[in-house]
């Protein structure tokens, strides 16, 4: 177990997490928070990966790249996460998009793609915001 050096007992917590779980996809790609996690040995997984299956996955840009690879748009959604080291646990209840989400390791984006799928960052979560959750 490491702990963060100095910090008083009761100040914050002192044991630096393995893992943290936030929303992260290619409308919300959590820049700072994936480089603070970076920086401090912490990784970041992903929440609601696709976007919750959403218009995320009918973005002109998504589709192209599904086309240029002859992929669908999940799978080049979870192929940026994974080239970009996110851990990744897409959800469904579908047989087929289940073995289809586990298809992704068959092709490579280039750093373009990577940009251009980052590029569609708008800040926009599917879930409530940990900032303002439950905050009256
Ligand atoms: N810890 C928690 O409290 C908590 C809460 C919520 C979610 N989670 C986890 O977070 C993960 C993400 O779940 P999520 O539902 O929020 O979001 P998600 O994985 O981004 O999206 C799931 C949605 O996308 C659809 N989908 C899945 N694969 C697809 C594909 N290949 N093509 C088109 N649509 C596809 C699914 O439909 P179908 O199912 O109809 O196929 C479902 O409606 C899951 O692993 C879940 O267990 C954890």
């Amino acid at each position: 177990m490491r702990r963060l050096p100095g910090p008083r007992r009761g100040d914050h917590a002192s044991v630096v997490p393995a893992v943290n779980q936030v929303e992260l996809h290619p409308y919300l790609v959590q820049s700072e928070v994936r480089a603070y996690g970076n920086e401090h040995g912490i990784a970041t997984e992903a929440w609601s990966p696709l976007a919750k299956g959403g218009s995320l996955l009918s973005e002109p840009a998504v589709r192209k790249l599904a086309e240029t690879y002859d992929r669908t748009p999940a799978q080049v959604v979870l192929r940026w996460h994974l080239q970009r080291g996110t851990i990744v646990i897409p959800k469904s209840v579908t047989p087929s998009r289940i073995a289809e989400n586990l298809d992704v390791f068959g092709f490579t984006l280039t750093e373009a793609d990577l940009t251009a799928l980052s590029s569609l960052d708008r800040d926009e979560r599917t879930g409530p915001d940990p900032n303002t959750f439950n905050v009256a």
